[in-house]
Order: C-alpha cells, then structure tokens, then sequence
C-alpha cells in the first residue's frame, strides 16, 4: 500500500499551466456526417470535449453507439493541425500515425450494446494552434448521430463553450469537467445497457440481511482482536484499543486462520467474533470492515506492498479463483447475515491506472491486460449479491486525483467500470479516500479559496494548483462528480481518519499572517509532512477523528482503515514472504524524486515491512493524536 499522489503523468509545469494561461476552454460536440451506406450497422456519434491551456491539452470522447451492438470498436479521426499529438491516452489502445489517430477499445469496453456510450480521453501537446478534429469513424464508418437527432448539425462547431474546470476562480465541487450536460453517458437517456439491473449475480445465494444506505448509522464497529491486541501491549495504548479498524485481507492466506505477523485470525474468525461481539452488544447492529487487497500486480507503481500474484502468471484467475469466491462464500454463509459487512476494495489500484501506466511496467500490464478493471468488476459483482455486504472502492486521495487531468478520467473510469459490473451503478455504495494516508481530514485555517494578498493558495508549492485543500473537500468534490455521471445520489463516502489527526506541539493554531503564499499556507496547514507526495510512515503524524457515522452530508464515516502502528514499509530491505519489496519512499535518507518533488521522504527510521507491527510509530500516533487522546 502506498497511497502516493503521483500525479505522473501530469507534470506540475502541466498542472501550473492550466491555470497560468487562464485556459482557454473547448466544449465542443463534434456531431459529423451520416453513415454513409444504408446496410451499415454501425451509428455512432462522438463527442470531442477539450480543456487547453498554451502547448497542452486533456481531451475527453464520448462515443455513442446509435447502431447494432458492437463487440470490438476502433475509433478513427485526424488532427486538422501536424503539430497535434496524443502523449497519454486511456480507456482504449492509442496511437497516431502523422496527424491520424486510433483507438481501439480495451477488453473491458469492447462491448458496446445498441444504445451505450463509452469514455475514453488522452492528454497531449500542440503547437501553432489546437483546433477540435472534424470528423470521427467508428469501425470505417463516420459517424454523425443522424438517426436520433432531431436537426443533426452537418459541420462540427468548435464553439468554446467556458468549462467550469477551465476556471482559476472556479470552486472545487465545480472544478470537474463532469457535468451532465458534457457527457451523454451521464444523460437519463443512457442506454438501457448503461443503467443497473437490480438482479444479483446468480452464481453466489444472496443471503438474507437487509441492505441499508449507510450501514453506519446506529452501528456498533467491530474490534479486531488481533489489533487491539498489539494495541493494548503498548503503554497508552488501552486508550485506543477498543475502537474498530479494519481487517485486511492482503494475501490468500490471510483468509484462513494462522497466516503470520499481525493477523492471526482468518476471515471465519473475524465473522465469528463479529457475530459473538453482536450479541454483546444489545440491539445496535454491528458493522465490520474487511479490506479486499490482493489484485495481481498490486501495487504496481511502488514497492512496498507488492503482492503474491502476478498478472504473467495467471494471477487474474487466481485472484478470481482463490481469493474473491472463497472470501464471497464465507460473507454468504447465512449464519453473518445480520452483520453489516463493509468491503473496502483495492486501494490504489484503478488510481494507478490513471496516473501511472506510461512510467510503471506493472501497471501497464494491469491496464492492457485489463486485469485491474476485471479484478474490481468480479469483486464487484460476488461481494454486491450478497445482501448484507457494502462496497467502497477505493478513490486514493487529494494530492493523487485533485487535478483535472487526474480527476476527469477517474471519474470516467469508475463509471465505465461500474457500468460493467452485473448490477451496474448499483454495484457500488461509495467510495473511500485517504485509505492508508495521512492527508488532513479538513484544514482549519484555509479553503481552496482563500486568497492571500492577491494570490490564490493554489499558487502556493504546496498546494501546486490542486482543486482541493483537504479530504472532506475532495470527498464531497468527488461524490458529486460521480452522482453527475450516473451513480445513484445515495452514494457514500468514507475518509480513512486513522493516521491524519496532526496534532501535537506542530500544530498551527491560527492562520497564518503572512502576506507570501507559501509562508501563509507552510505555517497554515495542519498537515506537517515535507511533500503531499509522501506517503510511507510520516515523521510526525497522529491519529485522526475516531471512528463517526454520518459526520457531514455525503459522506457515510469517518473509519480507521489503516490499522494504526501497522508499517506501510520497511525503511531498509528486509528479506521477507510476502512478496514486500523495499520502496524508497519508506526510507527516511531518502532525497526523493519527482512525484514527491524531489523532497526528502518523511518517513520514520526502524520500520518493519509494510503490516508488520511498529511500535515506535504508534507511540509517536498517540502523542500527536487530534483530537488528543485524553
Ligand atoms: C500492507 C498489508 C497490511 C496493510 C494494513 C498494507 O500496506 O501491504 O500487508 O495488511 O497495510 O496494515
């Protein structure tokens, strides 16, 4: 587990300047001419939306499938300008041949049912001028939407419509080019193919429990015995051990009794003891959190928590196989369906598909071999039918996808993700940021729109123009964006608060006075750490906000994830079984590099491979506790 920013992709000289030009922002529905022969089964239609900013670009499509059903598409057009070029695409296999573009789709879009839509967008450079390509073909056939529209518009307009993302001044919620209107897929006209079907997979028994919207309120939260057990043997550490953090299913093993470090106890026992904790405790129903942790490939963009399987070597059937029906075949034994089981699933892992596949191998291979989507949507699709189990997928946090060029694609892929899972948009409940990471719940002190002596926080290094100042900020950022794209307004969020209290003698009070940006937001923030890259094991961090249901609209809790005192990685290589590698990020000599801006690392000296028990830090977690401990 990592939680890095890495906005990779996304230079931060690319993120300043989108806002530095003031970007100039296309909208454009590029609608183009009919398909031509009256045999031909395939109408599309292809919406072409632009954000630029002076020598870049980040373009989202939306294609339309207005004809037969297709199984396999390749898109076509051509850049009206040579100096027109795609660097990084997703969603789809790109490549450009002089000013000619193609995409073919991935396994996971292939299918496109009459009526569908899919996204898919690149980032890219121009030079000279940018202007919107004219003309699109699905399968050889150009496309134009004549069929369903009413007044089809013969030439394509690249009328520049302001796009709220465009905006330096615009607010964060208003900051993702997710809106309705740029997205046919999000329309209420979607296909019937794009909206849920209510129906659970056949192949698990859905069990009896009741499914309610947020399945923390008026919930007791399960304790881990094996944490609180580490817990309790540290001094102090009786004042935290009975709260309720999550158990982690990080290898095969893990599901049964006896797997080594920390976590003793399989995933029976944990039920078990769920069900035995239930009826201690009276009436309140009782919610546990199991995170669902094992994608082949895992971690592809770091080290320290590389897992057991691995793409090349059957690992997507393996994780189907062994891991995901076996974990889904316990959660269905009827004897756990009145407890609330909450599934965190993969943390990092569709993130990493949108920040980091051109400069990591490993994740390249999980997004042409599809295995990451696939792993999501086959969990997805076990663990929804089981009536009383709920699913958060993981959606990193802040300072990973709070930049357009990040934010917009995530937001994309999700959906399609979703829209491929049997029971659709349904298939999901919420989604969790900050799984594993220390970014502050809320700063106190400044918001995204604080201003400071005429300059924008954004400005600041620290900030980088991001969007967002926070998690709570991003969250509720997010969940909108995704409501706006199809998911069903009961959808909840959840911040893992379990390590991002910053509190102790650091803390500022007060905002700063300071008329410099920099100084102003350097001696404003709560969050303490060196970078907001820095992820592993942060020298001076503390618990967060305990464990709350429903702390503000949107967001379904407040939840400890992370297993406070479990290491994210060793500091120095550690030989070890679990196919931990060292990451130099957990290595506190470490001068980093550019995802964490080249700034020292942060982290602790004397950690363990990553879930292995560090005493050292949890005692430093107490003592800088926020709220403090009493
Ligand atoms: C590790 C897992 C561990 C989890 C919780 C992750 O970073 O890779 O092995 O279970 O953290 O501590």
């Amino acid at each position: 587990m990592r939680s890095t920013p890495r906005p990779g992709a996304v230079s931060s000289t690319v993120r300043r300047g989108l806002v530095a030009a003031a970007v100039l922002a296309l909208g454009s529905t590029a609608a183009v001419a009919t398909a031509t022969s009256a045999s031909a089964a395939v109408a599309c239609n292809v919406n072409y939306s632009a954000s630029e900013w002076q020598g870049g670009m980040s373009v989202n499509l939306t294609i339309q499938n207005l004809g037969d059903a297709l199984n396999g598409w390749t898109l076509t057009f051509s850049f009206p300008n040579s100096g027109q070029h795609v660097s990084q695409g997703w969603s789809g296999n790109w490549s450009q041949s002089g000013s000619n573009v193609t995409v073919t789709a991935m396994d996971w879009n292939k299918s496109m049912p009459s009526g569908s839509s899919t996204s898919i967008g690149f980032n890219g450079t121009w030079s000279g001028s940018n202007p919107t390509p004219t003309s699109f073909k699905i399968n050889g056939v150009t496309c134009n939407g004549a069929t369903q529209s009413p007044s089809p518009s013969p030439s394509p307009s690249a009328s520049p419509s302001a796009s709220p993302s465009a905006s330096p001044s615009a607010s964060p919620s208003a900051s993702p080019s997710a809106s309705p209107s740029a997205s046919p897929s999000a329309s209420p006209s979607a296909s019937p193919s794009a909206s849920p079907s209510p129906s659970p997979s056949p192949s698990v028994t859905p069990s009896p429990g009741v499914h309610v919207d947020n399945p923390y309120v008026g919930a007791t939260g399960y304790v881990n015995p094996d944490w609180s057990r580490s817990a309790s043997n540290e001094p102090g550490g009786s004042r935290v051990a009975n709260l309720s953090t999550a158990v982690w299913l990080d290898r095969i093993a893990a599901i049964s009794s006896g797997s080594a470090g920390n976590n003793a106890m399989g995933l029976r026992d944990h039920l078990d003891e769920a069900v035995r904790q239930d009826a201690a405790n009276g009436s309140a129903p009782l919610t546990i959190q199991v995170v669902v942790y094992d994608l082949p490939n895992r971690d592809c963009s770091a080290l320290a928590s590389n897992g057991e399987l691995k793409i090349a070597q059957n690992g997507l059937a393996r994780y189907k196989a062994e891991f995901i029906d076996v974990i889904a075949g316990i959660m269905a034994d009827p004897k756990y369906s009145n407890l609330r089981i909450v599934t965190i699933i993969e943390p990092d892992s569709l993130p990493n598909l949108i920040t980091n596949v051109n400069a990591f191998a490993a994740c390249q291979e999980a997004q042409s071999s599809g295995a990451y989507v696939q792993g999501v949507q086959y969990a997805l699709n076990k663990l929804h039918a089981i009536r009383n189990v709920y699913t958060y997928v993981d959606a990193a946090h802040h300072a990973w996808l709070g930049w357009d060029n990040n934010f917009s694609p995530m937001v994309n892929l999700f959906h399609q993700m979703a829209t491929g899972t049997t029971a659709g948009v349904n298939s999901i409940d919420g989604f969790i940021v900050n799984t594993a990471n220390f970014s502050a719940t809320i700063e106190p002190h400044f918001t995204i729109n604080t201003m400071v002596n005429g300059q924008s926080v954004r400005q600041s290094k620290w900030v980088d123009w991001n969007w967002y100042v926070d998690e709570q900020s991003f969250a509720v950022g997010l969940r909108n964006a995704l409501v706006a794209k199809g998911f069903p307004n009961t959808l909840g969020m959840l911040i893992d608060t379990s390590r991002n209290g910053w509190g102790g003698s650091a803390r500022p009070t007060a905002a700063s006075t300071s008329t410099n940006v920099d100084t102003f937001v350097n001696q404003s923030r709560i969050d303490r750490r060196i970078h907001a890259g820095n992820w592993c094991n942060q020298s001076g961090a503390g618990l967060g906000e305990r464990p709350t249901a429903a702390p503000a609209a949107g967001l379904d809790a407040y939840v400890w994830i992370k297993p406070p005192g479990e290491s994210d990685g060793s500091s120095s290589q550690i030989p070890n079984d679990e196919g931990k590698g060292f990451d130099r990020m957990c290595d506190p000599t470490y001068t980093g590099n550019s995802l964490n801006g080249n700034n020292m690392s942060g982290a602790l000296s004397g950690a363990p491979v990553s879930g292995h028990w560090f005493s050292a830090q949890f005692q430093q977690l107490m003592q800088n506790a926020y709220p403090p401990l009493s």
